[in-house]
């Protein structure tokens, strides 16, 4: 039966890049979700966006010295990026800045007012006379009354209960450092208390809860449930649409959330019926939230409170919110700067294998460790080594004696087995999936690869070629079914090698478009084409950042011919052999110094892999080493031509190429009258490398 699944993941703020605990967490999930249902025939509405108001922003901003908006923009639009990267499918990702949402948010807020749950309260509040200013939320550090952990006004890091920031145990001003003093101001409260009956009524049934979520949830509303200020002393955020709070804004957690109605609304407007959010809000649809833990309270207590209040809008179905991902044991916090960074990991690794290891290791039940050894060791193991290697397997085989997808004969006992297990599988897969099981259905397809393996060797289709080729077909038939059911069932984990072994068995349109069930049907009769890698194996050592200085290709190249610039005086032109690399040209400004009899014939060191320059209409394939001392002196090499000069310790790894600006950080100098780098001389096979007059100590190279 055909479904309305609404999925919602936490938006993250724009106030930093993306880390893996934030993908971990809350991004993955909710696309292996997503993917899956869209597959399984549902209707579909995942939306998220950027949290782009309150005191993260600001905070940030600040700090940098900009505008929030110019922070929000940055980020939202690195968000953005990455998640298209990562193959992350929203039907709408949208920004809590934009007017679409603030208008719904105050349509929202009058709603709630009217129905008498938001009420004017005069508060005390820290204020910082040093800074002269009230401190909201993240503006004001102190201690945990209730864990005694280190507790931000809004919120405790440590146990994750929601503070009061009048409840922080010997406050200080994040900015100056100084004990704010409370003072008074008037604000508007969400009457929270009003729905403790309400609320437990409806979590009577939510037994298929996590269950630290249903816990967690049931405590915090036993201990009782406090009134809530939902505005702020702040001039970022969403305005008051009351009277009287012109320099208020509504609290960022108050309209954040409201972001997953927004941006339902904002979606159904952008496809051309506006009205079609009701199909997800109004019916009876099945309402998901993806989350990391410090996000429960917000999404199974406040916002269930708001949109009852609100009346006539859906009450979530499952928060099946994760536990941290910790690194070396660390939580990750964007704010405190603990953490990878998605465009940093995206730079080293292809999407999908990130999106395995997170698979795998996904903090359901428990933190887990992003360990880089153990995702070296998953990649190289499970990924390449079972997953990855089982395909290549099949494919290379079948590619090479049949060229096409080979016809299955009379299927023996073995046979039906493995269709038994595919069926199996993709039925197990799917209801993992469903039930929000997520590693259980990534290790379920790790053993069906497993099994294919075992299979394939048991029945030698590399023998059975030379003796029964027909039986040979069969067995690959089957192999190429196990195929299939991988690519079809992995599409919700890894979408952009799941979509290559798709294509590798001969279908052309898009993996994610395939029903469910395809997976378990038989193939179409297609060529098959040579693989296409899917996964590398990788190394610890590569992990590491690669020293700067090993991109570089330094050569030794001789100058064979010496020509003046045909419309610059300070340049010549010079062509030069760099020995295996062959002969080039390059431009050198050197002209005021070097006669032209100098430099014939004469031994420089170039960068070989510098990228290619016009410079004043001639290409420069290259350039060569001079010290400087406010005058240039060419570095003297002793080696054979195309040699490269090295430092000791850092073995070359030369890039492709290497543009200028990534050069002009590499800092080599002059030291005892030898060419060095970070203290260790430059040098080619027999011996340092040198300037050929006296220079000054300290002088750069270039
Ligand atoms: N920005 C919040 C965080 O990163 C999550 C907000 S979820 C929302 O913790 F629904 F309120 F937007
Ligand atoms: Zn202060």
């Amino acid at each position: 039966m055909k479904e309305h699944i609404f999925i919602g993941a936490a938006w993250p703020y724009a106030n930093g890049p993306l880390h893996l605990g934030t993908l971990a967490g809350c991004l993955l999930p909710a696309d292996i979700f997503g993917k899956f249902n869209r597959m399984a025939g549902n209707d579909v509405l995942m939306v998220s966006g950027s949290d782009e108001h309150g005191t993260p922003i600001t905070l940030t901003a600040e700090k940098e010295g900009k505008s929030p908006k110019e922070i929000a923009d940055r980020y939202n639009a690195q968000h953005v990026k990455n998640i298209e990267e990562l193959g992350i499918t929203f039907e709408n990702f949208s920004r809590t800045s934009n007017d679409f949402h603030k208008k719904v948010v105050q349509d929202f807020f009058l709603r709630l007012y009217e129905n008498g749950y938001i009420y004017k309260k005069s508060m005390l509040s820290p204020y910082c006379e040093h800074c002269g200013r009230f401190l909201p939320d993240r503006y004001v550090e102190g201690i945990c009354p209730y864990c005694g952990g280190e507790a931000r006004g809004d919120q405790c890091d440590k146990c994750g209960k929601t503070l009061d920031p009048s409840e922080l145990i010997d406050p200080k001003c994040k900015i100056c450092g100084n004990a704010p003093v409370m003072k008074e101001t008037e604000h508007l409260f969400f009457k929270l208390s009003a729905f403790e009956d309400k609320l437990l009524k409806w979590l009577e049934d939510k037994n298929y809860w996590k269950d630290n979520v249903i816990k967690f949830t049931r405590n915090w509303i036993k201990g009782g449930l406090k009134d809530r200020a939902i505005t702020r002393d702040l001039e970022w955020g969403v305005e008051v649409p009351l009277d009287g709070f012109k320099n208020k804004r509504l609290y960022v957690w108050f309209e954040a959330v409201i972001g997953y109605l927004s941006a339902s609304k904002e979606w159904a407007e952008k496809t051309g019926e506006p009205e079609k959010w009701k199909e997800w809000w109004e019916g009876d649809a099945k309402h998901y939230y993806f989350l990391a833990k410090d996000n429960i309270p917000f999404h199974t207590i406040i916002w269930p409170a708001m949109l009852m209040g609100h009346g006539g809008l859906n009450l979530p179905y499952d928060v099946p919110a994760n536990e941290y991902l910790t690194f070396s044991g660390e939580q990750f916090s964007k704010s405190r700067g603990v953490g990878i960074w998605i465009p940093d990991v995206l730079k080293k690794f292809d999407a999908d294998v990130i999106r395995y290891y997170l698979s795998i290791n996904m903090p359901e039940k428990h933190d887990t460790d992003w360990n880089w050894e153990d995702f070296v060791a998953k990649n190289n193991n499970e990924l390449v080594g079972t997953y990855g290697n089982f395909i290549h397997r099949v494919i290379t085989f079948t590619q090479k004696n049949f060229g096409e997808v080979p016809p299955s004969g009379e299927l023996k006992d073995e046979d039906k087995k493995i269709l038994e297990e595919i069926e199996k599988t993709s039925r197990e897969v799917g209801e993992a999936i469903k039930a929000c099981h997520f590693k259980e259905g990534i290790k379920r397809l790790i053993k069906l690869a497993q099994t294919g393996n075992q299979y394939m060797n048991e029945n030698a289709p590399w023998k059975l070629i030379k003796e029964d080729r027909e039986r040979c077909a069969t067995v690959l038939h089957i192999c190429l079914r196990i195929v299939k059911a991988l690519a079809v069932c992995s599409a919700p984990y890894m979408p952009h090698s799941a979509n290559k072994i798709w294509h590798m068995l001969g279908y052309e349109d898009d993996i994610e478009k395939q029903e469910w069930e395809e997976g378990i049907k038989d193939l179409k009769k297609a060529r098959i084409e040579k693989p296409l890698p899917l996964f590398k194996k990788l190394e610890v050592g590569e992990l590491e950042e690669k020293e700067p200085f090993s991109k570089l290709d330094l050569r030794i190249a001789k100058i064979e011919k010496v020509r003046e610039h045909p419309s610059a005086d300070k340049l010549y032109v010079l062509d030069i052999d760099v020995g295996e690399l062959g002969k080039r040209r390059i431009v050198a400004g050197i002209k005021p110094w070097y006669e032209k009899e100098q430099l014939q014939d004469r031994k420089i060191v170039i960068v070989a892999n510098l990228k290619p320059a016009g410079i004043r209409g001639v290409r420069s394939n290259g350039m060569l080493l001079a010290a400087d001392d406010g005058t240039p002196s060419l570095l003297l090499p002793n080696g054979e031509v195309g040699e490269q000069v090295t430092v000791e310790g850092i073995e070359p790894q030369p890039a492709d190429v290497v543009d200028f600006k990534e050069f002009t950080k590499i800092e080599m100098k002059i030291k005892d009258g030898m060419a060095e780098y970070k203290g260790k001389i430059l040098a080619d096979g027999k011996g340092a490398v040198k300037p050929d007059r006296e220079v000054e100590d300290g002088s750069g190279i270039h």
